[in-house]
């Protein structure tokens, strides 16, 4: 982070005085705002949500808004929901856009989860777009000659960790079932950044300085990111003729143009012939991809209803057991600077995670116990066990009511943060919360015709057994990997009152589970809730965000028991509150914003 965009973010996470900041400031103050002058070609409106994030008020509107990691995208969507779309009709333009403009984390090579609120049915629907395993997958793909797990990397930067992508029918499922404007219109921002050129923003250019030697791996890759052997810059304008290419065929032929024909064969080709690490999808893999409507997940907090996405994802379930357990204790009246609400906020999590690394992955492979996690005498027993005064000193998954023997061990995988939420509220009522991925910053890092292909299969644990039980979140052919997003839309009365979800591999659970404990609990806005500083407990240290008042918690939490690590937390909450009016928060450690009308 720059030191002017720290001191904004400060300033917005309301952990700096103004003075102090303005200091800072001055000494350099001929620069401006980088963030600012990257996107000097947005329009004013969204110049103006810019400049409300870094001041720390959350946006307001009174018809739609819609929140996303860059403002290109959040105009492309914003012209859509202006003109009459509906919310899935504008994630269709935001999701083109990002797949340009944040191509390290998400776009047409990967996978995604939505959850939908439907103004006229009063219905929560959640559709899952995740990627899935080649049918010539091996138990042993993620392992090496003698059985052991593969260094992560090894498995990642190749062929060997693409899963069949699901985004590109994941946008024309939602545009069937919920949109009104007409398909190809929706890729025509993106069509016209990508020939025209957009600008690299700060956030791609240190993501390509970050990961330059992996990235480097494949020479389409390179020549993309490294025009001329140099990384791009930010401010540089970058061209991609391939990519209008594919959302032209896939404007004018639908999804069916990326699951078949020229795209699908190049996809792959690139796959199967990835130097050193080639995978196994085949063309038969593309070809059957389905859209899964899965059954949302609604855990009751507060007075508020909190639904999201299902298994494969456990972000759902996970975040729903955090708060189911918390809804036991008094959060409100404890307040966000006390101990003892991180103590709570920490061991819930961990037992969470306890039952998360037991039971969860796809459900249409391994049996469940789906409704026993988030049972309320199960959350009940789960919750006493925080009764205490210090961390608990041992951590071990529960046993929920399950019609099934209990047959599964721990898993161990590796979830790297990456990934994009999107969040819209439309003109008419309608609320759509998706959290999208190719998984690690850059993916495969292999490219296809001017998007990234996915290294979702890296979400599955590398080990199948352990001690001769078999792993939930194993491998196996058709498959979908385990995810942490959690897209969510909380209810109130039946009714979305908060739209949220976040980038941030496991983390994600945590980033949404406390913005909705800020929001309700703490009272704070949107903005407030999504830039408040992080504390984070998954199933081993507790993560204290550095550079912000969360490591102040360092002694307390150390003395109550807890492993600490002060460390960067790099979410990416998007979120729209709904109440009188529309207010809407983005993430101030990313550059994306809030827009409505
Ligand atoms: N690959 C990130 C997730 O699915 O959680």
């Amino acid at each position: 982070m720059t030191r002017l965009s720290f001191v904004s973010f400060m300033l917005s996470a309301g952990l700096a005085t103004p003075l102090a900041a303005q200091q800072a400031t001055d000494d350099i103050a001929p620069e401006a705002d980088s963030s600012l002058s990257v996107f000097a070609t947005v329009s004013e409106a969204a110049q103006a949500a810019l400049a409300a994030k870094q001041a720390g008020t959350p946006t307001t509107a009174e018809n739609w808004m819609v929140a996303a990691a860059n403002p290109l995208a959040v105009e492309a969507g914003a012209a859509v929901l202006a003109d009459g779309g509906t919310a899935a009709d504008a994630m269709v333009a935001v999701q083109a856009v990002l797949g340009l403009v944040e191509p390290q984390s998400s776009g047409l090579g990967g996978g995604a989860f939505l959850v939908w609120y439907d103004a006229t049915s009063g219905e929560v629907t959640t559709l899952d777009g995740r990627e899935t395993a080649p049918l010539a997958v091996t138990p042993t793909l993620f392992q090496t000659d003698d059985g052991e797990p593969m260094q992560f990397w090894d498995a990642v930067v190749g062929g060997r960790s693409v899963g069949t992508p699901g985004t590109p029918m994941l946008m024309e499922e939602a545009h069937a079932r919920w949109g009104r404007a007409e398909w190809g219109g929706l890729f025509t921002p993106a069509i016209s950044l990508a020939e025209d050129g957009f600008t690299v923003s700060e956030r791609l250019a240190s993501s390509i300085a970050d990961g330059a030697e992996r990235l480097q791996t494949f020479s389409r890759t390179a020549d993309y990111f490294f025009p001329g052997g140099e990384a791009l810059q930010a401010g540089d304008t970058l061209v991609n003729a391939d990519y209008a290419n594919t959302l032209r065929l896939i404007a004018a032929h639908g999804s069916e143009a990326f699951y078949e024909g020229p795209i699908a064969d190049d996809i792959v080709a690139t796959v199967r012939t990835a130097a050193g690490n080639p995978g196994v999808l085949t063309a038969t893999d593309l070809e059957i991809y389905e859209v899964i409507e899965r059954d949302p997940v609604c855990v009751p907090y507060r007075t508020t209803e909190v639904c999201g996405m299902g298994p494969p994802s456990s972000g759902a379930l996970t975040v729903g057991q955090i708060l189911g357990m918390l809804d036991r204790y008094d959060l409100a009246a404890l307040g966000p600077d006390n101990a003892e609400s991180w103590r709570l906020i920490g061991d819930a999590s961990r037992l969470a995670f306890a039952d998360r690394g037991r039971y969860m992955a796809d459900s249409d492979f391994v049996p469940m116990p789906t409704e026993g996690l988030t049972a309320s005498a199960y959350l009940d027993t789960r919750a006493a066990l925080l009764n205490g005064d210090a961390a608990l000193t041992e951590v071990a998954p529960g046993a929920p009511e399950w019609d099934h023997a209990m047959l599964l061990a721990d898993d161990i995988s590796v979830e790297l943060p990456s990934t994009s939420h999107i969040s819209i509220v439309d003109q008419y009522g309608n609320a759509l919360s998706m959290t999208t991925t190719i998984e690690n910053g850059f993916g495969s890092r292999l490219m296809v015709r001017g998007f990234l292909l996915n290294n979702e299969l890296t979400d599955f644990s590398f080990s199948t057994h352990s001690d001769g039980i078999p792993i939930a979140n194993r491998i196996e052919p058709g498959k979908r990997p385990r995810s942490s997003m959690s897209p969510t839309i909380v209810l109130q009365d039946g009714e979305p009152s908060l739209v949220i979800g976040s980038p941030g591999g496991s983390r994600i659970i945590g980033y949404v589970a406390q913005a909705i404990v800020a929001h309700i609990d703490w009272g704070m806005d949107v903005q407030q809730a999504v830039a408040m500083q992080h504390l984070v407990n998954r199933f081993g240290t507790y993560d204290l965000e550095e550079g912000t008042d969360a490591a102040s918690f360092e002694g307390a939490l150390t003395a109550l028991g807890f492993e600490v690590n002060v460390r960067s937390l790099n979410s990416g909450l998007h979120a729209i509150a709904i109440g009188e009016t529309l207010t809407g928060g983005a993430d101030p450690r990313r550059e994306g914003i809030a827009l409505g009308e």
